[in-house]
């Protein structure tokens, strides 16, 4: 069930509201102020070490001598953290792999770290997500 409340805010912070609701393609503002309250429970659990999902990006040339047997041997290290691995060629050189996984946040971290520091890897990121 939907339930409403009054929000009182400085004219400033309000002006920012309607700007970051105008500049995202929020609908309105309950909708801009459900994404901030959500985006804040999702951080809180990954910093309190929580049962969290994301997504390991991950862009190499596949070139790069042993890269490709390293990262499958990362990922069958922490196979238990990983619901998915897709690989798409982006072009005669490089590669995107987008890992889900799902699992306590600082073993999320650990599992993107080593990938993202292997020898070679262009570029890495971890999206931070989670059921809230
Ligand atoms: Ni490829």
């Amino acid at each position: 069930m939907v339930k409403r409340f009054g929000v009182s805010l400085e004219e400033n912070l309000l002006k920012s509201l309607d700007d970051f609701v105008l500049k995202n393609r929020f609908p309105n503002r309950s909708r801009a102020i459900r994404h901030f309250i959500k985006t804040n429970l999702v951080e809180k659990k990954w910093e309190d070490n929580k049962e969290v999902a994301g997504a390991i990006i991950l862009v190499y040339d596949h070139h790069q001598r042993d890269l490709q047997a390293m990262s499958t041997e990362v990922q069958h290290r922490f196979y238990k953290l990983i619901l998915s691995t897709q690989h798409v060629h982006l072009d005669h050189n490089n590669c995107i792999e987008t890992i889900t996984v799902k699992g306590k946040a600082t073993e999320l971290k650990e599992l993107s770290d080593s990938l993202i520091s292997l020898k070679g890897m262009q570029h890495g990121k971890l999206v931070m997500t989670g059921m809230v």
